[in-house]
């Protein structure tokens, strides 16, 4: 049967080659390739559709298969992000001997598949043809067999964001012809000399940044590039650690230098101008030991559009005449050193700049007009500093404005009317100022996530408008003067209701049961919070917030609440956090809220709840007596008081009729929220993400999120 079917396969590829040298036609794939491929396949565990699109039996048609038009062999294959399984499962054992069937392939492509191992890694030295392997952004974890050393056609290597380990050195020594390599978030180890490149004359993208193991030195022994290298990351990988941890020297005669990331290596010295005009476009610093000042005076003009100086240990002013010398900047970090006056006219004056971080520095004074007139601004973070004045100049228009950060300074006034220009705003964290005021008529944020207003001197009814703002995901409203009621109308809110999947991103450092946690770029749905605490609200909490099923945290404590705790927060299903302490609620507490499955912080304490604290094995466990004391009539595990026979009749479910017409009365706005502090911290997404996102969805996830968290800083 086998012999039968390979026979007339052979047979069909004979009189297929027949036919199309003597006619012309297109050829079809070969047989033993087509086979290999379907292995390929179901080792990967690739959807349906990569195998059999239309039904086409010729493998050179199928969806990332590209065949050499004249021999018919598969010369490329990209497979990037094409695993389609519901469910992540476990890490894919790939055989590479597979592969080395495919005698001509040039180029493999084999991005995001949550591959975690390789097979006979070495059978695809056999590829003698193989100029370009991408294995990037899966879990590989091995060593890189040696014989990679030595392909004799690789150009492009990328096996960046993976687990290979072993020693880069003998690796990449021997590789003279290639011209772009990416090792970087690896485990590889060792020192590694920039000498071993010293031939690798065609060398033009290097990266071998975050491997924190591996330790690079460029300045021992004395070498002479024959490369002009275009990209160059060298971000934490224990930079020149023997030889006084400088910049290292051959960039000095590097005249395509694009790109340079040196940042997390600490590196000492004083500000390194001569790279301001060695490096045409990104230049990184960040996160060393430089000191001293930024330069003053009149300084040659430089090109870049990028340059990232922070948390290092600058001070001094930033310079007068920033505009003249780095005319071309978009993005200027200097975030987290410690520059100290005012912002400089020079700062207003860089017309091209969208994204501004001066945060967590010693800067005081206002912020200055033109910075926000009439800007192209889409990113500005001043937070931490002493600025005062208003939050923005009066005039102020920002119509690209996403990202708003003020928090932590000692800004005076409300809110500006004139950030009605940046409709396009979709985080607004003005925490921790002397903020006062009523917040009459806020504009409608259409693509907002997250406001966040808490620790301020606001007052009056929380604003109408936050119900009109659909992708609202969290709210701080907490440690105000807000008075009035929490706004029924918040169930019109989409995204806590779960009407539709929100799919633009907030990075936030959000709050809830008691812990931080920092979450990189979040899908809106995933982190939802309201946060009104320790504020005067008065009157009942709305039935309607029942409807938000896709809220995780609720805090109303601290306020003058009355009534009953609604039976509706029983649809809170997704809560893992409520807070209801310090109020004076009445009646029982509701029994349907031991069905919420994820509730792991709950408080009541300090109200005047009465009967029996209803129970499951959930409930009576995990929560203690602190989170019920200081109600005077609430009986039952896990408080000392027992429940006498009557305890149980009051089961809070009596609507007391005065407070029904109340509850008409107050039908006003509302208040919520949750604590969220803004960060770009990576940690987070690499273990949570996978867990919670659905799996169509996580291949997106992970094929964009890079490019957004690009998109985001880079813009
Ligand atoms: C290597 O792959 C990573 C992750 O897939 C990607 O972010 C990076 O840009 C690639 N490197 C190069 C030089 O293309
Ligand atoms: C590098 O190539 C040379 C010559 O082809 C070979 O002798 C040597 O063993 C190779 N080195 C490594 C580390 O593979
Ligand atoms: C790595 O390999 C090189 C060349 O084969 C060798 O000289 C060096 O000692 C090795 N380093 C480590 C840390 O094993
Ligand atoms: C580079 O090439 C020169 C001359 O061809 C040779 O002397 C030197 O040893 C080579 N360096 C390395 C690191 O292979
Ligand atoms: C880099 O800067 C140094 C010091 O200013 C200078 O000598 C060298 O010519 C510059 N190199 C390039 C490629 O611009
Ligand atoms: C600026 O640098 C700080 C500290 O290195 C970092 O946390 C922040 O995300 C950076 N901001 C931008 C916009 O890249
Ligand atoms: C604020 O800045 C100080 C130093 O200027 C720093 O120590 C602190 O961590 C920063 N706080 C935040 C919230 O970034
Ligand atoms: C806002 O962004 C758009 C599109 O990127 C751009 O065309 C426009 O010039 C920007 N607005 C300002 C004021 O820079
Ligand atoms: C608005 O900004 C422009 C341009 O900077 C400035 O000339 C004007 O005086 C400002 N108007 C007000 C009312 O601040
Ligand atoms: C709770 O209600 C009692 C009686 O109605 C009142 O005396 C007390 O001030 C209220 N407490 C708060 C925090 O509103
Ligand atoms: C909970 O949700 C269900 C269905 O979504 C609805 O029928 C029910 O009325 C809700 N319960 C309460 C108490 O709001
Ligand atoms: C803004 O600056 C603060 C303080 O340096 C920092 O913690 C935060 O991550 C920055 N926010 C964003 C969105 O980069």
């Amino acid at each position: 049967m086998n012999n039968f079917s390979a026979d007339s396969g052979m047979l069909f590829l004979l009189i297929t080659t027949i036919i199309c040298c003597n006619f012309g036609c297109s050829q079809g794939c070969l047989d033993d390739e087509k086979t290999a491929l379907q292995q390929i396949g179901q080792s990967l565990g690739y959807g349906y559709e990569y195998f059999y699109p239309g039904s086409s039996d010729d493998c050179c048609r199928w969806d990332g298969i590209y065949c050499s038009p004249t021999t018919s062999h598969v010369i490329r294959i990209f497979y990037d992000y094409i695993k389609e399984d519901e469910d992540p499962g476990f890490p894919v054992f790939l055989d590479m001997s597979l592969f080395s069937q495919l005698k001509e392939l040039q180029e493999l492509h084999l991005r995001g598949n949550n591959i975690g191992e390789l097979t006979n890694p070495e059978e695809i030295c056999k590829l003698v043809h193989l100029q370009w392997l991408d294995l990037s952004a899966n879990s590989i974890e091995d060593a890189v067999p040696p014989c990679w050393g030595n392909m004799p056609s690789l150009r492009t290597l990328n096996l960046s964001k993976n687990r290979f380990q072993g020693n880069l050195t003998s690796f990449l020594a021997n590789l003279s012809k290639i011209e772009s390599i990416d090792v970087s978030y690896n485990l590889f180890e060792g020192l590694l000399s920039f000498s071993i490149f010293a031939n690798h004359s065609k060398l033009s993208h290097l990266d071998l940044s975050y491997n924190y193991q591996l330790e690079v030195e460029t300045e021992n022994p004395t070498w002479h590039p024959r490369f002009q290298v275009q990209h160059l990351l060298l971000a934490g990988c224990n930079l020149n650690r023997q030889s006084g941890q400088i910049i290292p020297r051959f960039l000095s005669i590097q005249y395509n230098l694009q790109t340079l990331d040196l940042s997390s290596n600490l590196l000492v010295g004083s500000f390194p101008t001569w790279l301001l005009h060695n490096v045409s476009s990104v230049l990184s610093l960040r996160s060393n030991s430089f000191v001293g000042q930024f330069p003053q005076g009149h300084q040659k003009k430089s090109t870049l559009s990028k340059l990232d100086i922070s948390n290092n240990h600058f001070d001094g002013h930033l310079p007068i005449n920033i505009d003249l010398f780095l005319p071309q900047l978009k993005g200027f970090n200097a975030s987290s050193n410690q520059f100290s006056g005012n912002i400089p006219p020079s700062v207003v004056k860089l017309k091209y700049v969208e994204s501004l971080d001066l945060s967590s520095n010693l800067l005081s004074g206002v912020v200055p007009v033109g910075l926000t007139y009439n800007s192209p601004l889409w990113y500005l973070n001043l937070s931490n500093n002493s600025l005062d004045g208003e939050l923005l100049p009066e005039n102020c228009s920002m119509p690209n404005l996403t990202w708003l950060l003020l928090h932590h300074n000692i800004f005076v006034g409300n809110i500006p009317a004139c950030l009605s220009k940046s409709l396009s705003l979709k985080l607004i964290d003005v925490r921790h100022n002397h903020l006062s005021g009523t917040i009459l008529s806020l504009p409608v944020f259409m693509q907002l996530g997250a406001l966040l207003l808490g620790e301020n001197q606001f007052r009056g009814p929380p604003p109408q408008q936050l119900c009109q703002m659909q992708m609202l995901q969290f709210l701080d409203f907490s440690n105000n003067n807000f008075s009035g009621n929490i706004p029924s109308c918040l169930n019109n809110n989409s995204v806590w209701r779960k009407k539709f999947q929100a799919n633009s991103w907030v990075p936030v450092d959000f709050t809830t049961k008691g812990n931080s946690y920092l979450y990189q770029g979040i899908p809106l749905t995933l982190m939802t919070g309201i946060d009104f605490s320790a504020n005067i609200l008065a009157g009942f909490i709305p039935d309607e917030i029942g409807e938000l099923a896709e809220l995780r945290s609720l805090n109303l404590s601290q306020n003058h609440l009355t009534g009953h705790i609604p039976k509706s927060f029983k649809n809170l299903t997704n809560l893992e956090s409520l807070d209801l302490s310090h109020n004076n609620l009445t009646g029982q507490i509701p029994p349907e809220i031991v069905q919420i499955d994820f509730l792991t912080t709950f408080f009541v304490a300090f109200n005047n709840l009465s009967g029996r604290i209803p129970s499951n094995e959930h409930f009576s466990t995990i929560f203690s007596e602190s989170s019920f004391e200081g109600n005077q009539e609430l009986c039952g595990e896990p408080l000392q008081r027992k429940c006498s026979g009557n305890d149980n009749e009051d089961d809070g479910r009596k609507e007391n009729p005065k407070e029904n017409a109340e509850e008409g009365l107050v039908d006003k706005p509302l208040f919520f929220y949750s604590f969220v502090f803004v960060s770009y911290a990576v940690g987070f997404w690499s273990v949570i993400a996978p867990l919670c996102i659905g799996a169509n969805w996580r291949r997106k996830y992970f094929a964009t999120i890079d490019g957004w968290i690009e998109y985001l800083l880079t813009r």
